[in-house]
């Protein structure tokens, strides 16, 4: 196959075409990339009892609903010692199936009622070695009239394994026939940026690589909620993690909303990802709600966006912000109204729905672009205002997405769109259900480069979902995964495709003219001032040659990916990612030999 690239014409391509989207399923937050460890750490919902806690020595250990840590803390852990005591007693928590121990220095913290005055070991301890990672003891002195928080850190030595328990003792000999009281115990390892409260460094920096241009969230059906008063709500999910009481979420287990509001935020911050806010619009799993009664919702939304740009000393919520710690006003550009609304009976509402809250926040913040939750033309307004962008999803086969290649070509270019969702789905092939396949990751990749060509429309657009804790599945694949073992962090091959994608593409989408059409091979070329970049996908089982032109272009770099139709990564066994070679004197020629199922990029200039 023969391509010249040509160096004018084409259209302007989306600065912000790849990002991510986020939402809390597969414990993806907590006991995923939000870096706090210990799971049902303040037992958040109602859900899940005694999960992770186990006692250490001879005591009794139960929830105790009669001494809650704080309003929003509803209960605290008693442990319960016998009269004839005299040792070290007290309670493990066992994180999301395992803690995750490297040498590192970890910080942890705790809430303690009770009288007591001594020693508190903590330790990082293997939960059947019985190994000791970390020891660390710390003096408190604590009382019985209220709750009182300690907070520590400690350097550990790293576990060959995920079976580890954080542990918490204390002299049983000063307690012997009483009890002490215990609350939103904590443990973080480094975090991304060393943020308080932060993400878990490993797992962000995975992402951090992607280099994604957006981040959409909080979800999602996790927006939704089951139902409408389990619905995501911001104003629980900011200030002092003691005063965010988590909620009973979509995807089967409580989230404790430690990864709340401001932290997506910081978390956009930290990798220059422009935040796109999907705010609740009336529809829940189980009820939806419109016209009047929606109103105090409207404005609820409102307030969440003057909590995210109101001046920090003039506007109530602004000075919400600000005594939670962040002074200046967040940058928010992109609001989404719902989630996927032409779904679950929310088409017949959405469009009287749409209209209340794009009112609202048009003429309080004009700048801020809004993204309509779909693209069915029965669930759209009659009107649609000027600049809105039009969200579309979806979950296919393999040559269902290949199917999909020119989705974008005929479309009017006045109308701009979003792939919010999407990603190769295919329940039935041998791989499994967890892990993307070389053939499945092929189809992203010819999506993609659609996606690219018009991407003069096509805003943004996110492989979703993120990433999962391989011990708490309920979506598959997701773009990476994790568990509580060492090296167990796994980019899957739809990863590498995100990341040769997002990391090098121009700002203009460039002509290019061929020997052949479309299929096998796909391509798309870019370039900003006088770099360019061809990517290049060849969906099918026969390797091709591929001879690209760029004139006036001598070296850079080809990144390749390939590897077997079905296979893909499995965890601690990455066996597919990307190969970068160099290229130069090549005067503006370049060959390139295409295995079957081979995504590449040709970067040069
Ligand atoms: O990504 C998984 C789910 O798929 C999302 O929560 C929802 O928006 C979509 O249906």
């Amino acid at each position: 196959v023969n391509l010249a690239v040509k160096d004018e014409g084409g259209n302007k391509s989306s600065p912000l075409l790849y990002g991510i989207m986020f939402e809390e399923m597969d414990r993806s937050g907590d006991g995923g990339i939000h870096g706090q460890l210990l799971q049902n750490n303040g037992f958040q919902g109602k859900s899940l009892g005694m999960t992770a806690y186990k006692s250490v020595g001879d005591v009794d250990i139960s929830q105790d609903h009669s001494k809650p840590v704080s309003k929003a803390i509803t209960s605290s852990l008693q442990v319960a010692v016998p009269k004839n005591a005299t040792k070290f007693v007290g309670f493990a928590n066992t994180g999301y199936k395992g803690v995750p121990v490297k040498q590192a220095k970890y910080k942890s913290s705790f809430y303690m009622k009770g009288n007591y005055s001594g020693t508190v070991t903590l330790q990082l301890v293997g939960s059947h070695s019985g190994t000791i990672y970390a020891d660390h003891n710390l003096t408190v002195k604590s009382s019985d009239s209220k709750f009182t928080p300690f907070e520590t850190s400690f350097q550990s030595k790293a576990s060959p394994d995920g079976e580890n328990e954080w542990r918490l003792t204390f002299d049983g000999s000063k307690v012997a026939g009483n009890s002490l009281n215990f609350g939103l115990v904590q443990l973080f390892p480094p975090t991304f940026h060393d943020r308080e409260n932060g993400l878990r460094d490993d797992l962000a920096t995975v992402i951090d690589k992607v280099k994604p241009k957006f981040l959409r969230f909080p979800g999602g059906n996790n927006l939704e909620g089951v139902k409408i008063d389990s619905r995501w709500k911001w104003n629980t999910t900011i200030g002092p993690v003691v005063d965010r009481p988590g909620r009973e979420a979509d995807w089967g287990y409580p989230n404790t909303d430690a990864l709340g509001l401001d932290e997506y935020m910081q978390w956009c911050e930290d990798m220059g990802m422009a935040p796109l806010l999907g705010v609740w619009a009336g529809k829940s799993y189980g009820g939806i709600l419109s016209g009047e009664e929606l109103e105090p919702y409207v404005q609820d939304t409102l307030n969440e966006l003057e909590y995210l740009l109101g001046d920090s000393t003039t506007t109530h919520y602004g000075r919400l912000r600000a005594k939670n710690g962040r002074t200046e006003p967040w940058k928010l550009n992109y609001v989404e109204i719902g989630n996927e609304d032409q779904l679950t009976g929310g088409c017949d509402t959405y469009p009287e729905r749409f209209n209340q809250f794009y009112k609202a926040i048009h003429d309080h913040y004009p700048h801020i672009t809004i993204v309509v939750s779909n693209a069915d033309p029965s669930c759209l307004p009659s009107q649609l205002p000027k600049n809105v962008i039009l969200d579309v999803h979806f979950y296919l086969k393999d040559d269902q997405i290949v199917d999909k290649f020119n989705q974008w070509d005929n479309q009017p270019r006045n109308q701009s769109v979003m792939v919010g969702e999407y990603g190769c789905r295919n329940t039935t092939q041998a791989t499994g259900v967890y892990w993307s396949y070389m053939r499945g990751s092929c189809s992203e990749a010819v999506y993609m480069i659609g996606l690219e060509r018009n991407s003069d429309i096509v805003k943004m657009a996110a492989y979703a979902p993120l990433l999962a804790h391989r011990e708490y599945i309920s979506w598959s694949p997701t773009l990476y995964g994790f568990d509580s073992r060492p090296d167990s962090i796994t980019p899957s091959t739809s990863y590498y495709v995100q990341k040769m994608f997002a990391t090098n593409k121009g700002d203009t989408v460039l002509p290019v003219s061929s020997s052949t059409g479309f299929g096998p091979l796909y391509w798309v070329a870019t370039k900003t001032d006088s770099k360019y970049y061809v990517k290049l996908a060849n969906y099918g089982s026969v390797s091709k040659k591929v001879d690209v032109s760029v004139p006036g272009t001598e070296k850079g770099k080809l990144e390749m990916l390939s590897g077997p139709e079905y296979h893909g990564n499995t965890p601690m066994n990455v066996k597919i990612e990307t190969i970068t070679m160099d290229v130069s004197d090549a005067n503006g020629k370049y060959t390139i030999h295409m295995e079957p199922w081979a995504v590449a990029v040709l970067a040069v200039s």
